[in-house]
């Protein structure tokens, strides 16, 4: 099938690379030309492991194109997706203006033929039919005759940063919202190699449920997914934060919730809070929403707030364990928002950044992506100090808290940063290390919601300071 994706971000590009791979013929469209010359030359503007080998083997096989040129993937398409951001404002809405641009230029570019017209973007409740009303404008001030026809389909993504592409051949589901059963039947058709596992890791699995839906539940379905996720990380965060009073681990905890098959285990890893490009924006924009009804969404709202409390959580426990942290050095193991992406997108490094610089503390950071790609950290505020590696991130520092869980942290050589340290303190924002060796490595080990054994830290919970957000 012909297929045109209307921006190249990190959703945009792995739908475009791995629709091509499975057999279609993908042009990508974007207006950044920077980013256009770096993709035709083979390469990707993000990371995002196994992308880059998906890319180029598509393109040696002449199925994926890139362009600046708008008309040109609107005439190839039969399936046009647009998936350009859509960044919060601070209002909680999300701006939806790229969006209208996009839709606006296919409505420009439309000529013959019926395309289906897909919401990729995560856009709000009711852009579907926004979306089609502005094409549809579009194409009457040209005021000539236009043969075109086409219908808007709500297929919302559900692909994580770091294994997108694994996401994109293993879904758990795949939804389909539209009013016209011949758009979805396209959809499907699409996406039939991905729905028979002929992609997946393991293909005798049965077929991948597709949800048939109308337009406004598809973009709910996203809604809420998102929001269910990050308040089920809030819950479990607000448990850690009880076990780290009483006594308890949270990681037990988790495990033995986990096991209850109404609960899963997925998604119950305690820790410094959720970021990212998505469940900030889409818990916020489904606040917003909700408020625009007439309904206040009270827990959806908790979930953000103890969020917000959370990602200052480490320093709470710095200041109980170093009290003043004026001319303290503070060192930042991992500065993403998760592993395996360079994405800094609201990521909680920011936040501890901002409450550590405000207290007169001197903040180092070490990233494994900022080795390999140092450009893509310029959103670091300046007076971070970026090493390029966790020994020259430790030297001279009164402790390091781990941000990331990228897994080369649990190989690294804790005993050498520990003698590198003036104290060596650690707190474990992703309860992501064994506590045990790094007390053994010599170190103050503090992880969320994980009482310690070997270190006395538990004592020290009758000393409560809170933090000033
Ligand atoms: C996507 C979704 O679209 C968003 O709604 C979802 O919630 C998260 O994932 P993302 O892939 O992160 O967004 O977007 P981003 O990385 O910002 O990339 C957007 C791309 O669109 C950029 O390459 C930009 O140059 C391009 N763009 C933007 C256009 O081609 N045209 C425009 O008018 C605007
Ligand atoms: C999310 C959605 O999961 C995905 O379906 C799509 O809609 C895009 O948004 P992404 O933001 O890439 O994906 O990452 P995700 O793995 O969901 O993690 C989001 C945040 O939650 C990260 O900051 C992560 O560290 C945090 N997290 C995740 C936890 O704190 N604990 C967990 O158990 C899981």
């Amino acid at each position: 099938m012909k297929v045109c994706v209307v921006g190249t971000g990190y959703v945009g590009l792995v739908t475009g690379a791995c629709l091509a791979h499975v057999g279609h013929q993908v042009i990508c469209v974007d207006n950044n030309e920077a980013k256009v010359a770096l993709m035709q030359s083979g390469q990707s503007p993000i990371y995002e492991p196994g992308l880059t080998e998906i890319m180029q083997a598509a393109m040696q096989t002449d199925r994926l194109h890139f362009t600046t040129d708008l008309a040109a993937g609107v005439d190839h398409g039969d399936v046009i997706f647009i998936a350009v951001g859509t960044p919060p404002l601070p209002t909680g809405e999300s701006d939806t203006r790229y969006v209208e641009a996009v839709a606006r230029g296919i409505g420009q570019h439309l000529t013959t033929g019926y395309k289906v017209i897909v919401n990729k973007s995560t856009v709000p409740i009711g852009s579907g039919d926004w979306v089609r009303r502005i094409v549809l404008d579009a194409v009457a001030e040209r005021q000539e005759k236009v043969t075109a026809e086409f219908d808007v389909v709500s297929n919302p993504e559900f692909l994580r940063e770091g294994s997108a592409v694994y996401d994109t051949f293993n879904p758990d589901r795949i939804v389909l919202g539209g009013n016209n059963p011949k758009a979805i039947d396209r959809m499907a058709a699409l996406y039939a190699p991905i729905v028979t596992r002929v992609f997946a890791e393991n293909s005798k699995l049965s077929p991948v449920p597709v949800v048939r839906t109308d337009l406004s539940s598809a973009e709910m379905i996203k809604y809420a997914a998102n929001a269910f996720l990050a308040t089920k990380i809030s819950f479990i965060n607000e448990v850690a934060n009880i076990c780290d009073r009483v006594g308890a681990d949270v990681t037990q905890v988790a495990q033995g919730i986990g096991l209850d098959s109404r609960i899963g285990s997925k998604f119950l890893q305690a820790g410094i809070g959720w970021g990212g490009s998505c469940f900030p924006k889409d818990v916020a924009a489904l606040i917003h929403t909700a408020n625009d009804y007439g309904y206040k969404a009270e827990l959806l709202e908790a979930a953000v707030s103890a969020n917000q409390r959370q990602r200052v959580l480490a320093i709470e426990k710095l200041q109980q364990v170093l009290g003043i942290l004026k001319g303290k050095t503070i060192g930042l193991l991992g500065l993403t928002f998760k592993p395996d992406t360079d994405d800094m997108r609201d990521t909680p490094a920011l936040d501890l950044i901002v409450h550590l610089s405000r207290l007169g503390a001197k903040v180092k950071a070490f990233d494994p992506m900022y080795v390999e790609n140092s450009h893509g950290f310029q959103s670091v505020p300046e007076q971070v100090i970026l090493t390029t590696s966790p020994e020259q991130l430790a030297e001279n520092c009164d402790a390091i808290v781990l941000v990331t869980d990228w897994q080369q942290f649990r190989q690294l050589d804790y005993a050498q940063l520990a003698v590198r340290m003036n104290s060596a303190i650690a707190i474990d924002g992703r309860n992501y290390l064994d506590p045990e060796s790094m007390t053994e490595a010599g170190f103050f080990y503090i992880g969320i919601g994980r009482p310690s054994a070997g270190n006395s830290f538990a004592a020290m919970r009758s000393t409560q300071i809170s933090v000033a957000v």
